[in-house]
C-alpha cells in the first residue's frame, strides 16, 4: 500500500519502538515521511526496529537503552532529538508496562510500579518535551487502551485500568493546556491487540470468548492498525481534533 507524504520533514519522538505497535509506529511513520526517533528501555527490540525502517528506507535514530521513568532520561532523548533534527513536532507516548493481579494479591509494589511504568513516564516524557512542541505547536498522542473505558472479565487489570485512566484522564487537561500554544493532544484507546504477549488468547477459549466474542470486527487488532490512527492524530489531517480518543478495538466499547 502506498502511504501519503503527511508527516514529511517532522520530527517524531516514538516511545516503546522495539515493542509491538511501538515499531509499527515507527515504521508507518518513517514510510509517510517523517524523522523519527525511538526509545526503548530494551536494546534489542529497539535496534531491530532501526533496523527494519533503514530497509525500508526511513529515517531513524534510537536512544536506547533509556528508562523513561527517569527524569533525566526524558531530558535526554529530548536534547538529542533537538541535536539531531532540530527540534520536535510530534510525541508519541507508547511505551508501558502493566504488572497484573486481582486485588487481593496486588501488593503495593506491583501497584507503585504500574503507576510510575504507564502513568508517570507519559507525565515526564511529555514535560520534558512540551517547551519543544510548544515551539513547534507541534502535537502528543498518549496511549490509553480499552482498560481505561471498561472492565475486562479475566483480566486482574486493577493497576493498569487506574494507570490508563489516568493516562486518558491527563490528556484531555493537556489539551486544554496547550490550545494556547497551538498544541494538540490526543489519545488512542487499543483493544485486544495481537502480539506475542496476547496470541495465546486465540488458542484459549475462555479468553476467546471474551475477548474476541465481543468485539464487531470479530478478530484481534493488528499494530498497523493502532499505528494508522496514530499517524492520522499527528498529522495535519488531524488539525481540528484535540482532546479526543479513538478507538482501536474493533468496536467493543460501543457493543
Ligand atoms: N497489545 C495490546 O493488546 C494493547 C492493548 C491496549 C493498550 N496497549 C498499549 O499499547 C502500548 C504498546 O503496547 P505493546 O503491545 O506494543 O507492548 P510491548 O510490550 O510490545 O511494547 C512496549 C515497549 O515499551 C518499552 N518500555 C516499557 N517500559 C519502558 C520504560 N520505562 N522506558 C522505556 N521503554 C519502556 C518496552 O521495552 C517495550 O519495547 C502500551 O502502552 C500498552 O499498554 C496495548
Amino acid at each position: 500500500m502506498a502511504f501519503s507524504d503527511r508527516l514529511r520533514g517532522k520530527t517524531c519522538i516514538i516511545t516503546g519502538s522495539g515493542g509491538s505497535i511501538g515499531r509499527a509506529a515507527c515504521l508507518r511513520f518513517a514510510e509517510e515521511g517523517a524523522n523519527v526517533v525511538g526509545v526503548d528501555i530494551a536494546a534489542p527490540g529497539a535496534e531491530e526496529t532501526v533496523r527494519l525502517v533503514e530497509a525500508a528506507g526511513g529515517t531513524m535514530i534510537s536512544v536506547h537503552p533509556a528508562d523513561l521513568t527517569d527524569k533525566a532520561e526524558c531530558d535526554r532523548v529530548v536534547a538529542t532529538t533537538v541535536e539531531r533534527f532540530g527540534g520536535v513536532d510530534v510525541l508519541f507516548n507508547n511505551g508501558a508496562m502493566a504488572y497484573f493481579a486481582w486485588i487481593e494479591d496486588m501488593t503495593d509494589d506491583m501497584w507503585s510500579k504500574t503507576i510510575n511504568e504507564e502513568l508517570n513516564l507519559v507525565f515526564l516524557m511529555t514535560r520534558a518535551a512540551w517547551p519543544e512542541l510548544k515551539k513547534s505547536k507541534g502535537n502528543i498522542v498518549n496511549t490509553a487502551s480499552l482498560s481505561a473505558w471498561a472492565g475486562i472479565e479475566l483480566l486482574p487489570g486493577l493497576a493498569h485500568t487506574a494507570a490508563k485512566g489516568g493516562v486518558l484522564a491527563m490528556t484531555r487537561q493537556l489539551a486544554m493546556e496547550g490550545r494556547k500554544h497551538g498544541v494538540r493532544a490526543n489519545t488512542v484507546s487499543p483493544g485486544t491487540i495481537e502480539t506475542n504477549q496476547t496470541r495465546f488468547i486465540l488458542e484459549d477459549p475462555e479468553w476467546s470468548r471474551i475477548q474476541l466474542g465481543r468485539a464487531m470486527i470479530n478478530r484481534m487488532g493488528q499494530p498497523e492498525e493502532v499505528a494508522a490512527a496514530v499517524a492520522f492524530l499527528a498529522s495535519d489531517d488531524a488539525s481540528y481534533v484535540t482532546g479526543a480518543d479513538i478507538a482501536v478495538d474493533g468496536g467493543v466499547r460501543a457493543w
